[in-house]
């Protein structure tokens, strides 16, 4: 049955699609035949890629048979079996365990530090500056996160390098998991820095880890809250406890699952309003109106409704999880298709979201699409930048706010406009971004 699957064009032999989709992964999207799902080879792998809402839901409700397990074994060197990556068989222990870091009534406590981390880096900058943004961007949401996760800890030095690690594993691990198994064993320099930056971001998370252990009546922040998800008296059951390694994969897993996506959702929001100023003048009236040049705190939320529409958009164009693998853990069905065990599935927020069926002119920047009081909704399932089902992303709440608060606090202050020439390249990484975008930024007032 799989062979009436229609292949995609342009495979090579030995590398499959790998090199189309590491030259230039978009265009390979779109060029892709119109068919609920199509056969693609990675490397010499086949996988299937759906292109169908419901045949997407089927993938993410069932999260048994499709599930996370060879594609993230380049993710499991470095966060172990943290929640991001894990198989199904951990899935459930560690969901629950983790749930309560990300309990709504947190919100506040960590808005307080996105809101105080960007209004330090964003009044750091001197007018007329310019900027490689997702860089820039990167650099200030690991700031905050980094913050977040340890309110007492990050030293400059520290949260410097772990910014570089984590740059370097977003940038390697999207190449290194589409190469041939037995490439990607070589000892390549690429493979080296991968696994010294994974090592490096593990120890120098285990000794923040130490000097804090047990201290569960420590400072309010995600790191106190994954050790109070750790009884240390003793007495409850293993199942209810993380230890000090499964600790670490959890942090592991936050870094590199809540900084280059939210970074990019901001650096593609950026370039949007850049590109749109009649929509970047309606978001400078209402940061304007409610936060006066002053930083956004989680209070003012309520009141900037457009700005978080911008977000959403920017989430909707360029979805930062824009293609997302599972295996197929038994012989199924998907549709009409059979699915033999061992096949690659891979579900795309980028192609849902581009669908005509699904969105009014899904190509135009309209952040208006998301104003639910003057327009229809699209379904639900028709928007999937945090995926759905039991794998959904935990940290929707957190990244929305974290986004806003930062897009509100930079356009409050600043107007960016691209720097003449510069090249957008969105390369082949597990978070899509807008590589090569500079930006200059001006100083503005409050009208
Ligand atoms: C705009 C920002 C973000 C986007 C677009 C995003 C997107 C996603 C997506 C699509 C998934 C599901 C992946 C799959 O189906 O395999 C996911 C899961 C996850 N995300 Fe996020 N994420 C964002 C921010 C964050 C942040 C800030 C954190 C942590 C601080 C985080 C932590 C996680 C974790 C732990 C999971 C795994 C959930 C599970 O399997 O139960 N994410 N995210």
């Amino acid at each position: 049955m799989t062979r009436s699957i229609p292949k995609a064009p342009g495979a090579l032999p030995l590398f499959g699609h790998g090199p189309a989709l590491l030259r230039d992964p978009l265009g390979f999207l779109e060029s892709l035949p119109d068919h609920d799902v199509v056969r693609l080879l990675v490397g010499r792998k086949p996988a299937l890629l759906v292109r169908e809402p419901e045949l997407t839901r089927q993938v993410l409700v069932s999260d048994r048979t499709f599930d996370k397990t060879e594609w993230y074994d380049k993710g499991r060197e470095v966060m172990g079996d943290g929640l991001l990556i894990c198989p199904h068989s951990a899935h459930r222990r560690t969901r629950r365990l983790v749930q309560p870091l990300f309990h709504p009534s947190r919100l506040p406590g960590y808005a307080t530090v996105m809101t105080s981390e960007t209004a330090a880096a964003a009044g750091a900058w001197h007018d007329g500056q310019e900027f490689d943004i997702p860089r820039e961007m990167t650099l200030l949401i690991t700031r905050a996160l980094v913050r977040a996760m340890f309110s007492d800890a990050p030293s400059p030095g520290m949260l410097r390098q772990t910014t570089e690690d984590i740059l370097t594993l977003a940038k390697l691990s999207g190449p290194l998991s589409v190469l041939p198994p037995a490439v990607a064993r070589l000892p390549l320099v690429g493979n080296r820095r991968f696994r010294q930056a994974g090592i490096r971001l593990r120890e120098v998370t285990g000794g923040i880890l130490s000097d804090r252990c047990d201290d569960v009546a420590g400072p309010e922040d995600l790191l106190s809250a994954l050790l109070a998800a750790r009884p240390s008296t003793g007495t409850e059951s293993e199942d209810q406890s993380f230890t000090h390694r499964e600790i670490i994969d959890q942090l592991t897993a936050f870094y590199l699952g809540g900084t280059d996506t939210t970074a990019t959702t901001l650096a593609w929001a950026l370039l949007l309003l850049a590109q749109h100023r009649e929509v970047e003048d309606r978001v400078h009236d209402e940061v304007d109106g409610v936060l006066a040049g002053a930083g956004a705190g989680v209070e003012h939320l309520p009141r900037l409704p457009l700005t978080a529409q911008v977000i959403k958009e920017a989430l909707r164009l360029y979805p930062p999880a824009w293609l997302v693998p599972r295996t197929a853990t038994a012989d199924t069905r998907l549709g009409s298709h059979h699915v033999p065990a061992g096949m690659t599935i891979v579900y795309s927020p980028y192609i849902i979201h581009r669908r005509r069926d699904l969105y009014e002119q899904p190509d135009r920047f309209d952040p208006d699409r998301w104003d639910h009081e003057r327009r229809p909704q699209p379904p639900r399932h028709a928007f999937l930048p945090f995926g759905g089902g039991a794998r959904k992303c935990i940290a929707e709440g957190f990244a929305m706010t974290h986004a806003t608060i930062a897009l509100a606090t930079i356009t409050a202050r600043w107007r960016l406009t691209p720097v003449p020439g510069c090249r957008i390249r969105p390369p082949m990484a597990i978070a899509l971004s807008p590589n090569g975008l500079r930006m200059r930024v001006t100083t503005r007032s409050p009208r």
